[in-house]
């Protein structure tokens, strides 16, 4: 695996620092905006423990503010919103990007194992410009899974997660680890992950058990940035140094780091990044709504954030009116933004109204009132090796010496989900799920023809079914020919079955 470490530079850039609700869509949108290079995203950590076949990039939009329905056009992008969702499978979205932060957004995972984490960096790689290991949340919920801070004192797990990553990917790793207890000890494990191959190393420079108002280890972290010839990231300036953009310089020369990540500091303001100089709050804030809405992020996120921005003033009266804000809309009265909310939800709606008329377009080619509907689909793991509803189909019709199984698949250009159609007898079937491939869904139609008719599966369940028992018979019947060289052109007849257990194999006397 060719590592493209090229594409995204570590040297002289200010870097949004990942923020678990903070860190997303909207305020990364807007770090940019104001002149950060980087920004790093943290997904909350429940998808990663699950497993991670189960979180999809997907076509579905969870329900948020405007209840948009599924949107999904190329390679999973939303088209009303043009995102790209990454989906638990509660319908939450865990992680929201976009074409624009495509490029310099890096996507970081909490995680204690190699294996895992390589999955959900190919889920994401292609999306995202870098993949970030947290190896210093001191957070129980992290550190007694073993990820986050737990992993400073497992060397060999960093190596293995590291290097497995680094191999696997063609993204840039990196890693954001915290100051261990002697300067020894942070240097010999920062030289162990120079070796892994890591694009940058992070380093926040506390302590795991230091809180966020204890000072930063300026002298540790510039002793890191001399033992490695990688770009250390300077982190934990912003209670200490960064009032402001100059300050972000000073913090770097200060630990002699390549680049500094912020975080609190761009909590607060945003606008941190804005060589100029800061912007009013209310400005700042007002630009963070506009992103909220666009994006459709969830009400209770943006509140959160707009409350970390509002800092001291939220006992004012906007701070209250915030405070009790119950959904986007009500934010949007708060800053007196009514009027863009309306624009732009109507805007998103009509976009939402588009699709779903195409949709319907889609819709009305196979609504055909002949059509038998069954909601089921195909699922590869309840039937033996080589036994599918197609063939149990086909078997059929020749048995009763009908013409074979016509199937005709639409494609749905919103979500390109398929559907089949089977025609069996002058008769349609399809299944009321559309599914992800041609082949789900002609499987999907056959099951639907089979259950109208009552007829056997072929699922293990049916063990002693109709077809499992012919087929049995036909392959004792070749081996006693001694025949095997039948040219036998269909699906159902050239594959040797294997059978479900209890069923012992005629072939093996
Ligand atoms: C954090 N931090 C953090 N770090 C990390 O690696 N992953 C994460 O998910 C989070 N989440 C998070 C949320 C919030 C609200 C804050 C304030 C911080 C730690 C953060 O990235 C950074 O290391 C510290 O805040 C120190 O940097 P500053 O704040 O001094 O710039």
């Amino acid at each position: 695996m060719t590592v493209n470490t090229t594409s995204l530079c570590f040297r002289n850039k200010a870097i949004l620092a990942p923020m678990v609700r903070v860190g997303t869509l909207p305020m990364r949108l807007l770090a940019l905006d104001y002149g950060a290079d980087i920004v790093y995203c943290e997904v909350e950590r429940f998808p990663l423990r699950q497993n991670w076949f189960w979180w999809l990039k997907t076509t579905r939009l969870g329900l948020g503010l405007l209840s948009l329905k599924a949107q999904s056009h190329n390679n999973g992008i939303l088209e009303v919103l043009g995102t790209v969702d990454f989906v638990a499978p509660n319908e939450r979205v865990v992680f929201r990007t976009c074409e624009k932060e495509k490029d310099r957004v890096v996507f970081q995972m909490g995680t204690a194992d190699a294996e895992r984490a390589l999955a959900v960096a190919r889920l994401v790689e292609n999306d995202v410009a870098g993949i970030d290991v947290n190896m210093g949340c001191p957070k129980e919920y992290s550190t007694k899974g073993g990820m986050g801070a737990a992993l400073l004192s497992d060397p060999e797990k960093i190596e293995s997660i590291l290097t497995t990553l680094v191999k696997g990917i063609c993204k840039p790793v990196t890693c954001k680890i915290r100051i261990l207890p002697t300067k020894e000890e942070t240097i010999s494990l920062v030289k162990k992950i120079e070796h892994t191959g890591v694009a940058a190393i992070a380093v926040h420079g506390r302590k795991k058990e230091e809180r966020p108002q204890h000072p930063v280890h300026c002298d540790l972290i510039k002793a890191i940035s001399e033992a490695v010839s990688i770009p250390v990231i300077a982190n934990g300036g912003s209670h200490d140094f960064i009032k402001e953009y100059s300050d972000i310089e000073a913090f770097r020369k200060a630990t002699g780091a390549s680049s500094v990540m912020i975080a609190r500091a761009a909590m607060w303001n945003p606008s941190i990044f804005r060589k100029e100089g800061p912007c009013l709050l209310k400005d700042v804030m007002q630009e963070y709504i506009k992103y909220a809405v666009r994006y459709d992020n969830h009400y209770t996120n943006t509140k959160y954030c707009l409350c970390q921005m509002l800092r001291e003033q939220l006992e004012n009266a906007q701070g209250k009116k915030l405070h009790a804000a119950q959904s986007m809309q009500e934010i949007c009265e708060v800053f007196e933004m009514c009027h863009f909310y309306e624009e732009t939800t109507a805007l998103l709606e009509g976009k939402n109204s588009l699709l779903e008329a195409t949709d319907q377009d889609v819709d009305d080619q196979i609504e055909d009132t002949d059509v038998i509907k069954v909601a089921v689909r195909f699922d590869k793991r309840e039937y033996p090796p080589q036994i599918t509803p197609k063939m149990c189909l086909l078997e059929w019709c020749r048995k009763e010496k009908l013409p074979q199984p016509v199937y005709e698949t639409i494609e749905r250009p919103r979500d390109r989900l398929f559907c089949s159609i089977v025609t069996v007898a002058e008769q349609k079937y399809r299944s009321t799920l559309w599914e992800k491939s041609k082949k789900l869904a002609e499987q999907a139609a056959a099951i639907a023809c089979l259950r109208t008719l009552g007829l056997p599966e072929g699922k293990w369940s049916e063990a002693a079914n109709h077809l499992v028992n012919k087929r049995k018979r036909q392959d004792q019947e070749l081996l006693n020919n001694g025949d095997h060289g039948n040219s036998l052109e269909t699906e159902a007849t050239y594959k040797k079955p294997h059978f479900p257990p209890g069923v012992p194999n005629p072939n093996i006397s």
